[in-house]
């Protein structure tokens, strides 16, 4: 384990944007491990405020930020449909500055946003979809109770070759 960094954390707001869309591209290039790459997020930053003052006035949906000093260095988000049949389930994503890996960053944020959906009055199944190859980020959602359900076989093309992808879920 690398050395301890203190970090903050805490939902994102909408003069967040510009800072939230830079650090999603740079994560983006830093692995393959995202569904976005360099095409990038396609998103004005005046966009992506308005998207997450939606993200925050909503009950089912969450977005929070790792603060290194003013730097976000790292975010974790459950969106979840607001059609009343699937509002309960919510899409886990989550994402480390590489710089910043190894420091239990993934798992502060991990933990926030569980500690989030159990508190909400809606959500009760949390699901995510993950590269096979990513035995860091599967060690850490096994860790926290999240059960494989299914490997979608060619789910993703990364440099033109086809990967499986695990689906796996944690009911809240
Ligand atoms: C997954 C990710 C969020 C983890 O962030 P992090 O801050 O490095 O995570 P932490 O330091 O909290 O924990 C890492 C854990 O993985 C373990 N680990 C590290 N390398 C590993 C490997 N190759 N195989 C298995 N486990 C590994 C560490 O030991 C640690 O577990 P422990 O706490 O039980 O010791 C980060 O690697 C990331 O952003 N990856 C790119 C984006 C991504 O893959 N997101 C998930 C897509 S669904």
């Amino acid at each position: 384990m690398r050395e301890k960094i203190e970090i903050g954390i805490r939902e994102a707001i909408p003069t967040d944007a510009k800072a939230l869309l830079n650090c999603l591209e740079k994560t983006a290039l830093q692995t393959g491990f995202m569904t976005m790459g360099e095409e990038g997020s396609g998103l004005t930053v005046e966009e992506e405020s308005r998207y997450i003052a939606k993200l925050y006035d909503s009950p089912n949906n969450c977005l929070i930020v790792a603060l290194l000093d003013d730097k976000i260095i790292g975010m974790a988000s459950i969106h979840a449909s607001d059609k009343p049949k699937i509002n309960h389930i919510g899409e886990l994503g989550i994402v480390v500055d590489k710089e910043y890996w190894g420091f239990k960053i993934g798992t502060e944020l991990l933990e926030e946003v569980l500690r989030w959906a159990e508190d909400s009055e809606t959500i009760n199944r949390i699901e995510l979809k993950v590269q096979q190859r990513n035995e860091r980020a599967i060690h850490l959602y096994e860790k926290y109770g999240f059960e494989l359900e299914g490997v979608m076989q060619r789910g993703v093309r990364d440099d033109g070759e086809f990967l499986p992808v695990c689906m796996m879920s944690k009911l809240i």
